[in-house]
C-alpha cells in the first residue's frame, strides 16, 4: 500500500508481539527517516531506536522497539518533529509494523550524545498481535466542517490524522489564493499546560498528512503578520 492509502487504514498499535524486527528491517527504517523531508530544515533533530529495557513508560503495553526523538528547542520544534515521524508512522505501517506516539513516556539509561538537543517524544514500533488495519468507518474524527471555515475535501487526509488523546486540534481556514493558514485549538488552561507540547508535535501530524497526499505541490510557510483568531494560536500556512 502507498503512504496516502494508509492515512485512511491505520490505527495506533497498544499490543505487539515480543519478537524484535529483523536488521534489514530497522536499516530500512533508518533510511526512510534520514531521507523524509523535514518542515523547517534550519533545526537539527536526531533519533535512536532503543529496546525495551532502555524505555519507561505509564502504558501497561510493551513494544520490542521504541523510536526515541531528540531536537533543538527552536522556532516550530515541535510541529517539526511531528512532521518528519509521521511520514514514518505511515511508511511502517504501510509495510505491516504497528506505531504508537507516546506522549507519557522517556528514555531511560540514555544520553543523546547532543547535548543542545532536547528529549521530545517516544513512538513504539514492531509487530502488531491483531489487526493493523482499520476500515474507514472505525475512525472516530470531526467532520470537515467542525476543522475547517468550509468543509473542503482536501483537508480529509489533516481529518484523520492521529493526535494526542485525539484532540485534533487543528482548525484550517482558506485564503483568497487558494493557499490555507493553519491553527491550533487553545484548550482550557488545565489541559494545556500537558498538550501544549503533544498539540503542536499534533498540527505536525496533520501536515504530514498533507504533504503524503500531496507530494508534489506540498509548499509550507510561516507569514509574519498572520490573521489573530479567537481562542487559536496561528501554526502556518501551505499550498497544496
Ligand atoms: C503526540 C501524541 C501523543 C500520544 N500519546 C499517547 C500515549 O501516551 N499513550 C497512548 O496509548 N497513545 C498515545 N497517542 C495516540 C493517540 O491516543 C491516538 O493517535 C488517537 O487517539 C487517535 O487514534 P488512532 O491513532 O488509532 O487513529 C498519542 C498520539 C500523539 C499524536
Amino acid at each position: 500500500m502507498n503512504l496516502e492509502d494508509t492515512i485512511y487504514k491505520r490505527q495506533s498499535i497498544r499490543s505487539y508481539d515480543d519478537a524484535p524486527l529483523e536488521k534489514q528491517t530497522l536499516d530500512e527504517i533508518r533510511d526512510f527517516i534520514d531521507n523524509a523531508k523535514e518542515l523547517n530544515p534550519n533545526i537539527k533533530w536526531s533519533y535512536e531506536i532503543l529496546p525495551t529495557e532502555n524505555i519507561s513508560t505509564m502504558m501497561r503495553w510493551k513494544a520490542p522497539h521504541y523510536i526515541a526523538i531528540f531536537s533543538e528547542e527552536k522556532e516550530n520544534y515541535y510541529q517539526n518533529v511531528g512532521f518528519i515521524f509521521q511520514q514514518m508512522d505511515l511508511f511502517l505501517q504501510s509495510k505491516g509494523i504497528g506505531t504508537c506516539w507516546i506522549g507519557m513516556g522517556n528514555p531511560k539509561n540514555f544520553e543523546n550524545p547532543d547535548n543542545d538537543q532536547k528529549f521530545i517524544i517516544i513512538i513504539s514500533i514492531g509487530k502488531p498481535k491483531g489487526n493493523l488495519y482499520r476500515e474507514i468507518d472505525q475512525f472516530r474524527r470531526k467532520s470537515l466542517d467542525e476543522i475547517s471555515d468550509k468543509a473542503d475535501e482536501k483537508l480529509a487526509p489533516a481529518q484523520f490524522a492521529p493526535s494526542a488523546s485525539n484532540t485534533q486540534p487543528w482548525y484550517f481556514t482558506h485564503n483568497d489564493d487558494g493557499s490555507y493558514d493553519l491553527y491550533r485549538v487553545k484548550l482550557g488552561r488545565l489541559r494545556n499546560r500537558f498538550y501544549k507540547k503533544w498539540n503542536q508535535i499534533d498540527t505536525g501530524i496533520a501536515l504530514a498528512h498533507l504533504y503524503v497526499a500531496n507530494e508534489d505541490s506540498f509548499r509550507f510557510y510561516m507569514k509574519d503578520n498572520p490573521k489573530e483568531l479567537k481562542g487559536l494560536f496561528y501554526a502556518g500556512s501551505f499550498e497544496i
